[in-house]
């Protein structure tokens, strides 16, 4: 029993993570900055849609979010307390490069403010892991060009932003993400539609029928703008600096519905394939460079096709397989006719599944609708994804809301001591240490979502992931440690050699 937790059912992992394991939290610019037009930033394209009325689900924006701008260190220091070794977080680009292109200035206070936190993280032994893009696009670039429908143009503002980041931070920053959740960002901002840029809500766009080639569009850019980042560091940064690079791509597992159904089989894979080998193949696949082959049968010429120059650039351009996961989702081809769809319990209340396909009510646990603890799927997704690529894993995102944390401050004791978190990272954290003890499955990292409770995009302040319970009403935004926080930190202390 360490402060009131017990490892007893973990006995058996203890010491099962290298030694040079990182863990803590991660972040992203727009949901805990604030500082939206401060210091010379630019408005991003999340800007744009906050401050447009009816886009967020509490009417909030991320203006203020948790400050973190103002109060970063206090920031590095909560996560020392946590006995973190690492922190995920983002750069905004247009806290950079106001305007976004390449012929635009850049923004000195900006760089000025992540140079300042990178040297405090180190200073608190803390290393960084920098994610070049989580969602936030320059305003500008939207407006004169249409960002990423724009490929060529695309392209070039993203390097040259990519490479004074790495001009930048490189000496002391190693850990470097492209891209976050590629996916998510084309389909929730181009099909549909809640995310920046709100394109599948352009009503000029979708009746000309475009929405349905977008997404794929914009994945296709995001893949190749990859790429190209990717071999400007290698080529121009690596050698002297020596750190690793990589694509974050987002995934829940998929189970058959019925295992002894085929097409029930076939449509789970299917759900796999569009979800995450959209972009795993390219970049972690063998064989000839292309989506998969469900993809191009379904999508037909709406899914663009790679030149020869981006195969090259595309393939092998991750040193790691970066992984957000939170859930697993059942998967069958056809609903018996007569049963309700979706199905409901006897309140009607929609339901999940647990492993043994028993119906649970959708939201008993979390505040957030598409996520049920399901540690079984993550287990699977780990040996799904080491089996097909084969590569060294990076956990960038894992985590979950609670039931019923909002209260006003201070928050009550109950919901600081957050059990319900406590017990998903508990079950997850240790299904990834059964399988690198078990399977010697290669697992780098395990960085949870999310240090503190933030702006939830298009959900606003009503879904909260943080270890850290934020008093958004407070101008300071005042931070209360939930009982997970020393949770992961006395269990990462056990399991890590
Ligand atoms: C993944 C995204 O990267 C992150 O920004 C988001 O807050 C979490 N999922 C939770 O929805």
């Amino acid at each position: 029993m360490v402060n009131g937790f017990d490892f007893a059912l973990e006995a058996e992992l203890k010491g099962a993570l290298r030694k040079d394991f990182l863990w803590g939290y991660a972040t992203a610019a727009p949901q805990i900055e604030g500082a939206w037009n401060i210091d010379g930033k630019g408005p991003s394209t999340w800007d744009v849609l906050a401050h447009t009325p009816g886009r967020v689900l509490d009417n909030s924006t991320g203006d203020d979010a948790c400050r973190s701008y103002d109060f970063f260190k206090e920031d590095v220091k909560l996560m020392k307390s946590y006995g973190v070794n690492a922190y995920r977080f983002s750069l905004s680009w247009s806290r950079i490069i106001p305007l976004g292109s390449a012929s635009d200035p850049v923004n000195e206070a900006g760089l000025a403010f992540y140079s300042d936190l990178i040297d405090e993280l180190l200073a608190a032994g803390i290393t960084p892991f920098l994610t070049l893009f989580h969602w936030d696009v320059p305003a500008a670039l939207e407006e004169r060009y249409k960002s990423m429908l724009n490929q060529d143009k695309f392209v070039k503002d993203f390097v040259r932003y990519a490479r004074v980041c790495f001009e930048r931070f490189g000496d002391r920053v190693k850990h470097w993400i492209t891209y976050n959740e590629p996916g998510v960002y084309a389909l929730a901002g181009y099909a549909g539609g809640a995310h920046a840029p709100n394109r599948s809500s352009d009503r000029e766009k979708y009746d000309e029928g475009d929405t349905s080639t977008e997404p794929w569009i914009v994945g296709h850019t995001q893949l190749v703008s990859h790429g190209h980042v990717v071999k400007v560091y290698r080529d121009e940064f690596q050698p002297k600096q020596g750190g690793t690079i990589g694509i974050t791509l987002s995934g829940n597992w998929s189970e058959p519905w019925d295992v002894e159904d085929e097409s029930d089989r076939a449509a789970a894979q299917r759900a796999l394939e569009f979800e995450i080998a959209w972009f795993a193949d390219p970049v972690h696949g063998i064989g000839e460079v292309d989506y998969p082959a469900c993809m191009r049968e379904q999508l037909g010429d709406r899914l663009p096709t790679f030149t020869d120059n981006e195969k090259k650039l595309v393939r092998g351009s991750s040193d790691f397989y970066g992984m957000n996961t939170y859930t697993a989702f059942f998967v069958r081809t056809a609903v018996p006719p007569g049963s309700p769809i979706p199905p409901e319990d006897h309140k009607g209340n929609l339901l999940w599944f647990d492993e043994n396909k028993q119906g649970v009510s959708r939201g008993a646990e979390s505040d957030t609708e598409w996520l049920r603890t399901s540690p079984w799927g993550f287990a699977k997704l780990l040996r799904w994804i080491w089996s097909r690529y084969h590569k060294p894993i990076f956990v960038t995102e894992n985590g979950t809301t609670t039931k019923g944390e909002h209260v006003s401050a201070p928050p009550r004791e109950d919901v600081l001591n957050d059990t319900h978190r406590i017990e998903f990272y508990r079950s997850y954290v240790g299904e990834l240490a059964k399988a690198v003890k078990e399977e010697g499955i290669d697992i780098r990292s395990y960085f949870g979502w999310t240090l503190m409770d933030n702006w939830e995009w298009a959900k606003g302040y009503t879904d909260r992931f943080g270890v850290t319970w934020i008093d958004f009403e407070s101008p300071e935004k005042t931070r209360y440690p939930k009982r997970s926080a020393a949770f992961n930190r006395q269990y990462f202390k056990h399991l890590i050699a």
